[in-house]
């Protein structure tokens, strides 16, 4: 080889990438030109077999041809690869889903779970938390709940064989999976001193026959706020304030009188029916109002069980459930469809 064959032959090579129609086709002149047999390559590999002047000056011009060739190649390939893009055929369409993995989303009440903790941050709630498996006193004999008391029957315990024993404050330690999310109010107040605005979600467990309403296994919503001078007035306005902004719309609040051991007064609450607004349709039964949990001003005992001075503060509280609140939302009718697993009810949300 001599300069000219070398020029001659980055030519061949240049003109032959420049020909190739396909990427196949390139790739086969790249094995031609530039593979390990290829001219150049063999050129290359004979130069320590010429002299010291011939090898400094056609070794360098070599290299130099050899790398305009890759270039060469290189430029063919993109263009190539710019045209094999049938931009009719290899279109994305970005609407198109059809075809794709599916993709998970979150569960129905989580999202409920979640939408009701924005509404209460932007109030000024904190969100606190207890355990699942609880003390027979933090559940029942801190919320003024004694164990001979007919109270205790209102909720089906499930209780879990354990040491019946007392500790040293001679308090119950006999475990239970918590019936109430009331359960976390005593163990929260120990840790804090007033004022404070908590909630607290979570689940909760009763030994209850199941039918469209009731479920062994579901999820409460309490609210404790405690201050100097808490009323049940504060109490009807914040539920207002929270189903209002939780539902998109203007919603009342009735309270009944009923009796839960650890408030007083105590209440049944009610929301006004959100399809009919009070005055009576199919969905609320004629009756206007929906039922929809429990709550009352703080018992001093309470606060007594929590190691604050009697008469020292005041509170409110409620509790309700999370799976009636999203049946209403969205018109669900059974709330075991909820943890039933089948996808066709969860795919709707
Ligand atoms: N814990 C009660 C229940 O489970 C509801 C409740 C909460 C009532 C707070 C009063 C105050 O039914």
């Amino acid at each position: 080889m001599n300069i000219d064959t070398l020029k001659n032959l980055l030519t061949r090579a240049a003109s032959a990438f420049e020909e190739s129609k396909t990427l196949v086709e390139l790739r086969d002149r790249e094995v031609e030109f530039l593979g390990r047999k290829s001219e150049i390559n063999v050129f290359l590999k004979t130069l320590s077999m010429l002299s010291p002047e011939e090898r400094r000056e056609l070794g360098a011009f070599a290299n130099v041809v050899k790398r305009e060739m890759s270039v060469a190649c290189e430029s063919a390939r993109v263009r190539l690869s710019e045209l094999s893009f049938d931009f009719e055929k290899d279109r994305i369409d970005v609407t198109d889903t059809e075809g794709k993995l599916p993709v998970g989303h979150l569960h129905v009440l989580t999202r409920v779970h979640r939408d009701i903790c924005v509404v209460f941050r932007s109030i000024g709630f904190s969100v606190a938390d207890g355990p699942e498996v609880e003390t027979e006193f933090y559940n029942f004999d801190a919320l003024n709940i004694p164990a001979d008391h007919p109270a205790r029957d209102m909720q089906d315990t499930f209780w879990i064989v354990s040491e019946l024993g007392r500790d040293r404050q001679g308090r119950s330690k006999r475990l239970a999976l918590r019936s109430q999310t009331s359960s976390a109010q005593v163990r929260y107040m120990e840790t804090h001193t007033p004022p404070f605005r908590i909630i607290v979600p979570g689940k909760v467990f009763r030994a209850e026959a199941t039918d469209s309403t009731h479920e062994h296994t579901f999820h409460q919503f309490e609210m404790l706020v405690v201050d100097d001078e808490a009323s049940v007035g504060n109490l009807k306005y914040t539920s207002e304030l929270f189903f209002s902004r939780f539902f998109g719309k203007a919603v009342h609040v009735r309270l009944r009188p009923s009796y839960f051991p650890f408030v007083e007064p105590g209440f049944e609450f009610d929301i006004s029916c959100l399809v009919c607004d009070r005055k009576g349709c199919s969905s609320c039964r004629g009756a206007g109002w929906l039922e929809l949990g429990g709550a009352g001003m703080v018992h001093q005992n309470v606060f007594e069980a929590a190691g604050y001075p009697r008469d020292r503060y005041r509170g409110y509280a409620w509790g309700f459930g999370l799976e009636r609140l999203a049946m209403m939302k969205y018109k669900i009718s059974d709330i075991r469809l909820f943890h039933g697993g089948d996808i066709r009810f969860l795919n709707q949300f």
